[in-house]
């Protein structure tokens, strides 16, 4: 980041110090359908013991159940298939999964439960990631992963997008140099809204050249249920790295 720190765009009164303390909700509704009993069960019998409350984030190699080399943070993990994939095959990566929807949290679960070793790497906060992000010691995390977040269409609710440049400061503050920030959308006006941002931070690097670079999934990145949906167009990938 440069002395100035990171441009601002316009649009983007938030998270001023002011407007931190009355942030505004990013996400939608944290509750669906009711919850099949098993889940709700899982809820009271598992999730406890997986939980990193964001005090507990300021040592994050320190929440997992047995030592990790890196620790990788995924937000809005919606149901959990690509934090469970990737920790089947990162048996060294500690995994942050910060979602609020209870429902998601609940899917998450049920993939974990009869899975010790994983339960082991895998920390859930039922929450905001911003929290989490707060929390961290610098250059703790070596991936951020931001997927098919919600793209809120409607101009008045641009300010409630997860990309913005007050959250990129924070995530390039937790990242270290190197680390990864990962950005899959199939909104298109979400892509180039996380582009003008990510590419006006001074603290990452995109390193695409040609547009096979972004329009195919990298083979160690699993897919998600929302990319299966993708609704609005064809998805498209985005590595930036941290200076
Ligand atoms: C469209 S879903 C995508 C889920 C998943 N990443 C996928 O690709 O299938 C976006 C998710 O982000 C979650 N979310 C929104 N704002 C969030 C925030 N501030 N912190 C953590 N999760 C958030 C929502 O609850 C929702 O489950």
């Amino acid at each position: 980041m440069g002395e100035d720190g990171p441009r601002r765009l316009p649009e983007e009164g938030i998270l001023s110090s002011r407007a931190e303390r009355a942030r505004g909700q990013l996400y939608g509704r944290r509750k669906g359908p009711k919850l099949r009993s098993a889940q709700a069960d899982l809820l009271t019998s598992l999730l406890p013991a997986l939980t990193v409350e964001p005090a507990q984030a300021h040592q994050p190699r320190t929440c997992f159940g047995v030592p990790v080399d890196d620790v990788w943070l995924e937000v809005g993990f919606g149901a959990g298939e690509h934090l469970y994939a990737l920790a089947q095959t990162n048996p060294h990566v500690g995994l942050i999964g910060a979602e609020p929807f209870v429902n998601g949290v609940a899917k998450l679960l049920s993939k974990l439960k009869d899975d010790v070793d994983i339960q082991q790497r895998v920390r859930i906060h039922m929450g905001d990631a911003r929290d989490i992000l707060a929390a961290l010691p610098g250059g703790s995390l070596s991936r951020v992963m931001v997927l098919f977040p919600d793209p809120w269409p409607k101009t008045r609710h641009h300010k409630r997008r997860f990309i913005q440049m007050a959250i990129l400061d924070a995530i390039a503050a937790a990242l270290r140099p190197g680390g990864q920030l990962r950005f899959a959308s199939d909104n298109p006006q979400y892509v180039a809204w996380t582009l003008e941002r990510v590419l006006a931070h001074d603290a990452f690097f995109w390193a695409a050249r040609r547009k096979q670079d972004w329009s195919i999934r990298p083979a160690d990145w699993p897919s998600s249920r929302y990319e299966a949906k993708a609704l609005c167009g064809p998805p498209c990938y985005f590595v930036f790295e941290r200076r």
